[in-house]
């Protein structure tokens, strides 16, 4: 009697135990829904469309004094972080892989939200042409001014027509509702992009609002139409590397044509959050906000860290709620997963840039753009592969297995790329590979690509006006 007594009261223990542990498990990523929203108070009304970041501040400091932080730019991390870094002065193959196009001239690594406004606006890549489509991920004035002119007409203006009303970087209104301060959604195309998919985004739980409040900027795009230039997302067949080139081949989307192939190429913008969707912890119901925006404590009072930066920052508040490793060990595992990554990275760079040049080898001996047409759809894809992984932030660890995946694709097309090319040199008796040019720094792949460009721009421009015979 006693013993089965014991035996139903481990039972029981262990069964309220592990109900325990389920309840904890599940608290990590719902106490949040419960507690953000239910204190907050205002100090003043905040009205509709406010996109001075300071009058929402006024109500919320410790998340307005958190915000600002990102200004914070001396804290590179070992492959991110914030600061100054030239990703073509770090790897000078991007240079000839974008010649033609403005990535080659500059591409430095992304700073804190408080520079965005500021950042766009210095960019060498931009000039008097650029479209009013680029301030849409910069300012909280940018859904102020959609309001006020419609998306259509906002996109379709140039860039300098808004120069002075755009005054504030990414803030509170791009995130919060003025009068509830509950997570939504301010720009259209990531709507829009959940409608063409049959999605009601308003019908997304809690959770999922914390990583795609985020998704609104951190995402692959392009502008459609000449001059339209509608912020579109090409997530009609889905988020994966396949699906955007299934898009892109069907509305026949092209970037810009290589300045020494002659290719068709595509540029990826920044996929984070589709790429994020592939791996472990999107899986597993982490959000964006779980590592990049944490809990924080200030004099007992808990409230969301505003200081979106790298977790690599902040292991403590970020990784260890729910890995209970040391700190200089998950530091450790996220740098072994980074340099892995790069490694390949590199390796599908070296690839794709060599056949660039062969194919521009193979231009010069004489072959045709009808010869030329199996090599330049693969350079194409290869890069567009390689670039929606290159392009995402994280250096591969989102995603590791997806993106080892992609670049394995890429390296392939790219390899099947070069073969196809020293062929067709072959028929025309050349069999000595390509002699490569010197890329090896920055300046010297800058150097090497200006002919090209400049032989292209002069191509394309138009020809002289016919002066009317007297
Ligand atoms: C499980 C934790 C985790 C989640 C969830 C997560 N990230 Fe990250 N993120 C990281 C780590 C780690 C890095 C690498 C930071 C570094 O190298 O310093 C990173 C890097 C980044 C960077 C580059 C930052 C830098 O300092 O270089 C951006 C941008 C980013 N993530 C956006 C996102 C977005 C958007 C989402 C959601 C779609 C997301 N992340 C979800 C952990 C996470
Ligand atoms: C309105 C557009 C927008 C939204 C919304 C947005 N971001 Fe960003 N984010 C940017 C831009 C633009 C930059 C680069 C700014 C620069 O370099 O000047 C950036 C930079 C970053 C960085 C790099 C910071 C660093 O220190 O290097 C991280 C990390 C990041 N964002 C994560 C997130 C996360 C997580 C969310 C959602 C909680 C989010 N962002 C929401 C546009 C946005
Ligand atoms: C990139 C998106 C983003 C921006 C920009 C942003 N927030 Fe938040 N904010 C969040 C997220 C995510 C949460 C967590 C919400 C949750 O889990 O329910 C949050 C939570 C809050 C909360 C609820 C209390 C808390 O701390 O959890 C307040 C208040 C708040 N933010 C104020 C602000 C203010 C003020 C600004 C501008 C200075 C701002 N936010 C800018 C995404 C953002
Ligand atoms: C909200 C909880 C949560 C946070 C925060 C979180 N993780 Fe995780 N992490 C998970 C879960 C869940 C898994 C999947 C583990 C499993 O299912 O066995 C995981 C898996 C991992 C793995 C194994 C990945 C793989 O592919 O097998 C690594 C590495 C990791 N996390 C690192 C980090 C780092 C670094 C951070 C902080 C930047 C972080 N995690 C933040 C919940 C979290």
């Amino acid at each position: 009697m006693k013993k089965v007594a014991t035996g139903w009261f481990v039972l029981i223990g262990s069964a309220v135990g592990v109900f325990a542990l389920g309840l904890l498990a599940s608290s990590i990523t719902e106490r949040r829904s419960e507690q953000a929203f239910s204190r907050v108070q205002f100090m003043k009304p905040i009205k509709e469309w406010e996109s001075d970041n300071a009058v929402w501040g006024a109500s919320f400091p410790r998340e307005y004094n958190s915000w600002e932080a990102t200004k914070n730019d001396a804290t590179l991390t070992k492959y991110g972080g914030s600061g100054f870094r030239d990703y073509l002065k770090e790897r000078p193959s991007l240079v000839l892989m974008w010649a033609g196009y403005a990535f080659a001239k500059e591409y430095n690594a992304p700073r804190g939200h408080y520079h965005a406004a500021n950042d766009v606006q210095e960019t060498g890549r931009r000039n008097e042409t650029t479209p009013a489509t680029c301030w849409t991920c910069k300012s909280p004035d940018v859904p102020r001014l959609m309001a006020k002119d419609g998306p259509n007409e906002f996109y379709k203006q140039k860039f300098d027509h808004y120069a002075g009303e755009v005054k504030n970087t990414i803030g509170c209104a791009d995130c919060h509702n003025n009068e509830t301060m509950q997570l939504q959604i301010s720009r259209p195309a990531l709507k829009e992009a959940f409608d063409r998919m049959g999605k009601d985004i308003t019908k997304a739980t809690h959770q999922e609002m914390r990583s795609l409040v985020c998704a609104q900027c951190h995402v692959e795009y392009y502008f459609k139409g000449k001059e339209e230039k509608y912020l579109t997302f090409p997530w009609d067949d889905g988020m994966k590397a396949e699906d955007m080139e299934k898009y892109y081949d069907r509305v026949g989307h092209v970037d810009w044509t290589h300045a020494i192939s002659g290719a068709k190429m595509i540029k990826m913008q920044h996929p984070d959050y589709e790429v994020f969707q592939q791996g472990v912890h999107a899986y597993r119901g982490v959000s964006c906000a779980d590592c990049h925006m944490p809990y924080k404590s200030e004099g007992g009072i808990k409230f969301t860290d505003h200081q979106v930066r790298s977790p690599l920052e902040n292991i403590a508040n970020s990784c260890q709620v729910c890995h209970k490793w040391s700190e200089d060990e998950i530091r450790g595992r996220v740098e072994g997963m980074q340099t892995s990554h790069l490694q390949m990275l590199a390796a599908v760079e070296e690839t794709i840039t060599k056949l660039h040049l062969e194919i521009g080898d193979a231009i010069k001996i004489g072959a045709t753009d009808a010869d030329l047409e199996k090599s330049r759809g693969l350079v194409s894809k290869a890069q567009m592969y390689w670039d929606y992984v290159a392009a995402n932030n994280g250096m591969g660890f989102h995603a590791p297995q997806e993106t080892a995946r992609v670049l394995n694709k890429a390296l392939k097309f790219a390899s099947e790329g070069r073969l196809e090319t020293q062929l067709l040199r072959a028929k025309r008796g050349v069999l000595d590979p390509v002699q490569l040019p010197d890329y090896s720094t920055k300046e010297l792949a800058q150097a090497y690509i200006k002919p090209f460009v400049d032989a292209q721009k002069a191509k394309t421009a138009e020809p002289p006006k016919k002066v009317a015979a007297k």
